[in-house]
């Protein structure tokens, strides 16, 4: 159990990997972890599409800067400057977010199980962001790591396009990236303690 906690207490967003690719029972462990996540209903309503091939993984790996520049460029209440972008841009130069694996996770409404589709979808996404963890600590348990990727949804089109997905039936969720981590992360500070985020009624 100690190391559950130093698991959750090491684990960081990591954003620049080494090629070195991850093995099958590595990567089996990871998605596995996945679906060990709770899931409203119990209803399993998510769906990992691998991507694995170098070519697939090049295409995405571009869909995904260009959605990261949305981010910084039109989403962001204050934008990056035009000096953080070219930085930013540099680093993608560099390689980053190149990874050997990637998993795009979904949440699969092709069937359906409640009267109120607005809430089962709500509760589709929560048990596909349960899994999204249990996978990024379990990586992180086998000395991988890994980044979340919510920015597909800023120019979810060509995510779908990729992807080959409708979204009437399957809901993109986030693309994850996995890979031995090019140097290892310190974990970030959080700004809020919990004297700011608990409070007792
Ligand atoms: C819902 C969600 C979406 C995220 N989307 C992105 C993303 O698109 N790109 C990215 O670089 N990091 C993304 N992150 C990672 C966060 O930036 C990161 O978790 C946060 O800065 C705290 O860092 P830490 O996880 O290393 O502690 C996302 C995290 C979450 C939970």
């Amino acid at each position: 159990m100690a190391e559950l906690f130093e698991a959750i207490n090491t684990r960081a967003m990591v954003r620049e990997f080494k090629d070195t690719p991850l093995g099958d029972e590595e990567k089996q462990r990871i998605l596995q972890a996945g679906i060990r996540a709770p899931t409203a209903g119990g209803n399993e309503q998510w769906l990992f599409l691998c991507v694995e091939s170098a070519e697939k993984r090049e295409k995405l790996l571009r869909l995904l800067v260009e959605a990261q520049k949305a981010y910084y460029t039109e989403m962001l209440k204050t934008p990056l400057s035009k000096e953080q972008m070219d930085n930013w841009m540099k680093s993608v130069e560099k390689g980053r977010y190149r990874a050997p694996f990637y998993v795009a996770v979904f949440v699969d409404l092709r069937q359906r199980f409640y009267t109120k589709s607005d809430v089962e979808e709500l509760w589709g996404q929560q048990s596909a962001a349960a899994a999204i963890e249990n996978m990024l600590l379990a990586a992180w348990g086998l000395g991988i790591s890994g980044c979340w990727f919510g920015v597909p949804l800023l120019i979810e089109k060509e995510f779908y396009e990729f992807f080959d997905a409708k979204k009437d039936e399957m809901r993109l969720a986030a693309v994850l990236a996995f890979g031995y981590p090019k140097q290892m992360p310190t974990p970030r500070r959080r700004k809020k303690g919990l004297e700011t985020v608990v409070k007792s009624i």
